[in-house]
């Protein structure tokens, strides 16, 4: 079963100096999550932010916060942003981060979060498998991680389909990377029904968010009702 369409916000390509201007922009077109992009210049060739934003953030809105953890060691961060984040929050951690992933979930879930685990575009769907009744959601890279503003990588639709069809009903599928109007409706139909995108939603020709979210999430809408799933082709 696909669960219900979220979209999740990624400020990586909101303006840094506007923040809350950009997050008001976000909540009046209802946005689900708010997706935020840690990079720690080692597992990806970018730094962005750290908890202290997530802090800032936690003051100024009630959207739950999707904190996308691109960083090695994150065993040893968990306990930073549980501090500053609350129980609707997901911490999801990437797969090729660490040699124990149980750990990282059970202490992620032992401060009353949710957890996701994201695994990027080369990583085959087998290296998280055993995990999939541990976690809230499953987030599949569709750029190799570090930037916004990448081409999508249409080669990681099967693992989506092979991930929907192995994880629990109430697991999320996630997608991030490349996502605009053009093809969000081809995630969708395999099987995600979290869409996190950055550019095309704070970077769209005409400046506006709250058009570009409600069209993304309108055309999401319509790919699940033309059900035309690819689940059985993978
Ligand atoms: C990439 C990040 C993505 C990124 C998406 O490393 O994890 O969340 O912000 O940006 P777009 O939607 O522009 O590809
Ligand atoms: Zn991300």
């Amino acid at each position: 079963m696909q669960s219900k369409i979220k979209i999740s916000a990624s400020i990586l390509a909101a303006n840094p100096v506007r923040l809350e201007d950009e997050i008001k922009k976000i909540e009046a077109a209802n946005i689900d999550l708010i997706h935020i992009d840690v990079m720690d210049g080692h597992f990806v060739p970018n730094i962005t932010m750290g908890p202290f934003i997530v802090k800032g953030i936690k003051q100024i809105t009630k959207v739950p916060l999707d904190i996308h953890l691109m960083i090695e060691h994150p065993e040893r961060y968990v306990k930073d942003f549980a501090k500053v984040s609350g129980k609707d929050d997901f911490i999801t951690f990437h797969i090729e981060t660490t040699k124990n992933p149980e750990e990282v979930i059970s202490q992620i879930k032992a401060k009353g979060l949710k957890v996701g685990i994201s695994l990027n575009p080369d990583t085959p769907t087998q290296s998280v498998e055993n995990l999939l009744d541990l976690v809230d959601m499953v987030l599949v890279m569709s750029v190799n991680p570090g930037f916004d503003g990448q081409k999508f990588m249409p080669e990681v639709l099967p693992k989506i389909a092979r991930l929907r069809s192995m994880a629990p009903d109430e697991v999320d599928i996630a997608v991030d990377g490349g996502i605009n109007i053009e093809n969000i409706s081809q995630p969708v139909q395999y099987g995600a029904n979290v869409i996190a995108a950055a550019s095309a939603i704070f970077k769209t020709k005409d400046n506006d968010p709250v058009n570009a979210i409600k069209t993304l999430r309108q055309k999401a809408e319509q790919a699940i009702k033309k059900n035309r799933h690819k689940r059985l082709n993978v």
